[in-house]
């Protein structure tokens, strides 16, 4: 099985999803450990319950940024990781780091990217009046929210709908979308290939 170190800044819901999916022998990847910016993260609690390594490494016990990722790079090394699933990272990852994991980093956006990257997604896509949000899984590459895209899954926005309940009915799906799209490349599927993602044809099996 591929070996997975996912990326949380908070809650950890699609972190929990990840794991609940490698719960199945099946399932091509397992998780080695979970990394976390914020020692006070809800996920890292959640995780270490289920027996899965932790490590948190925050940003003001650095000087800089690189000081930061080269501990998060150190502990990467002993874990190894074939994929490195950011869910929840709120933390931008500087293109030195993302080349060391070239095409093996994978995010979730709360959008239908390329709509609506960066902060404040569901207030903005209410904003613009859409009648559908959704969520993006992603290679991740030096642009923020901008790289070749995995799998994506939409939702109605609703009459009424806030900020929260619009965030909450895509939490939903992306519970059943990062699975799945790590799933894909953990079978090696999908590959990020001149800067875009390469989905195997079902068909030609
Ligand atoms: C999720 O909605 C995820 O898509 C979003 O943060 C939430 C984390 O929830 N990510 C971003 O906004 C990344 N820029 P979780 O901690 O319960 O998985």
């Amino acid at each position: 099985r591929q070996r997975v170190v996912v990326f949380i800044s908070g809650g950890g819901s699609n972190m929990m999803s990840l794991l609940n999916a490698t719960t199945d022998p099946s399932y091509p990847a397992e998780i080695v450990a979970v990394f976390s910016d914020k020692a006070d993260a809800g996920g890292l609690a959640k995780a270490a319950d289920r027996g899965i390594a932790t490590f948190a490494f925050l940003r003001k016990d650095y000087d800089s940024k690189e000081a930061h990722e080269a501990a998060i790079l150190a502990e990467l090394e002993r874990q190894a990781p074939d994929i490195i699933c950011l869910a929840g990272y709120m933390r931008l990852l500087s293109g030195a780091f993302i080349g060391r994991y070239e095409g093996r980093i994978l995010n979730i956006h709360p959008s239908l990217l390329p709509l609506f990257p960066g902060l404040h997604t569901h207030q903005r896509a209410l904003d613009a009046g859409m009648r559908i949000a959704g969520c993006t899984v992603h290679y991740v590459t030096e642009g923020m929210d901008e790289g070749p895209i995995i799998a994506q899954a939409a939702v109605p926005v609703l009459p009424g709908d806030t900020a929260d309940s619009l965030a909450a009915r895509v939490l939903t799906v992306e519970h059943s979308t990062y699975p799945l799209a790590l799933k894909l490349v953990a079978e090696g599927r999908v590959k990020m290939e001149d800067g875009r993602a390469v989905i195997e044809d079902p068909v030609a099996q």
